[in-house]
């Protein structure tokens, strides 16, 4: 799927807060992930120059192409923090119309937006207004059961201006849980002209297949379903090519694990790199034999030498035969 000339691709890694850094992204993108997206960035945040909001912002030319995702209620704010996005370079600008949380929610922002559609409109317009990046927006089905309303909105963000759809295939209400009903992604992608990608249970490669065959959709995103194994991306092209795909032997996920980290640290420094990778290390981990007694020293890690020396007794210390995945 392309966005104005920037070629897109048809598997994305989704918006993930806490989990879809810059590390963690490059390394899907080297393992098959055609475009990512930044975690959400308060447009609030980025407008009143908060350190930790342009943190986020921070990514690597290896990203390439990379939406990053700004949330807010206002109007005015959220233009003023699309063009603090352009000046980064990045491809395009998405706006968050779907986070459910609690804290986002009472301040009108995220989900909330799917009940106040003139706001979510004048936002639209605006952010698109002030910039001249491909603007896109990520959307749920609804607040509830009741209140589904994704079709008019969808159609009136293609209306004005916005070039592409992200859908998550839940209520707010729903959260994280449920099934994802891809039937209603495919009555939206009926309903619009604008490219349509999919979020929701890709949790398997052969869901990404199933999921362009049902939906008719531009382009699938894949969320939980990359914890722990970004190769997941390998694993879809493979599937979509009609050939096999062998799971990565235990040294080549080593070698991924390794690379993540250095890539972490790269990025934060040392100390709040080893905070950042101890859910990594939890999910990278999690089916290894012997690890459950390992599991409270995961959690502790300071060091690359504690991730390491962990690493070596989960994996073993001849590993000196790396190949890549
Ligand atoms: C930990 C976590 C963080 C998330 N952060 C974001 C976010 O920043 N922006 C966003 O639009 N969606 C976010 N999502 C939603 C996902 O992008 C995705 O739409 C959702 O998890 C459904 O896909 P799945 O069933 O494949 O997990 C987040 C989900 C999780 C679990």
């Amino acid at each position: 799927m392309k966005l104005n000339s920037t070629e897109l691709g048809k598997v994305f890694l989704a918006p993930l807060s806490g989990v879809a850094d810059s590390p963690f992204r490059r390394i899907c993108k080297r393992l098959g992930a055609e475009t990512v997206y930044s975690e959400m960035v308060s447009c609030e945040g980025l407008t009143r120059q908060n350190r930790l909001s342009f943190e986020i912002l921070r990514f690597h030319e290896e990203e390439h192409p990379i939406g990053i995702q700004i949330f807010g209620n206002d109007p005015g704010r959220m233009a003023e923090a699309a063009r603090i996005v352009e000046a980064t370079h990045a491809d395009f600008i998405d706006l968050n119309m779907a986070c459910p949380t609690r804290k986002i929610v009472a301040h009108g922002a995220g989900c909330a937006l799917m009940l106040q559609p003139e706001t979510a409109r004048a936002i639209a317009k605006a952010v698109v207004r002030a910039t001249s990046l491909p603007v896109t927006a990520k959307l749920r089905l609804g607040w509830d059961e009741d209140n589904i309303n994704v079709i008019e909105f969808a159609r009136m963000l293609e209306d004005v201006g916005i070039k592409a759809l992200g859908i998550h295939g839940r209520t707010r209400k729903q959260g994280f849980k449920g099934r994802a009903a891809w039937e209603r992604i495919a009555e939206v992608k009926a309903n619009v002209s604008i490219p349509v990608i999919l979020s929701g249970d890709v949790r398997e490669a052969s869901d990404v297949a199933s999921a362009f065959e049902k939906t008719g959709c531009d382009a699938v995103m894949v969320a939980r379903g990359v914890y722990g194994r970004p190769w997941i991306f390998r694993a879809i092209h493979r599937h979509l090519e009609g050939k096999p795909f062998n799971e990565p032997a235990p040294e080549q996920i080593y070698k991924i694990i390794l690379d993540h980290l250095d890539m972490a640290i790269e990025h934060y420094g040392q100390s709040l790199a080893a905070i950042r990778f101890r859910k990594h290390l939890l999910w990278y981990t999690r089916a290894m034999p012997g690890v459950v007694a390992l599991r409270p020293m995961m959690s502790r890690v300071r060091t690359r030498t504690d991730v390491v020396s962990l690493l070596e007794k989960i994996f073993g210390k001849n590993l000196s035969d790396v190949r890549d995945l």
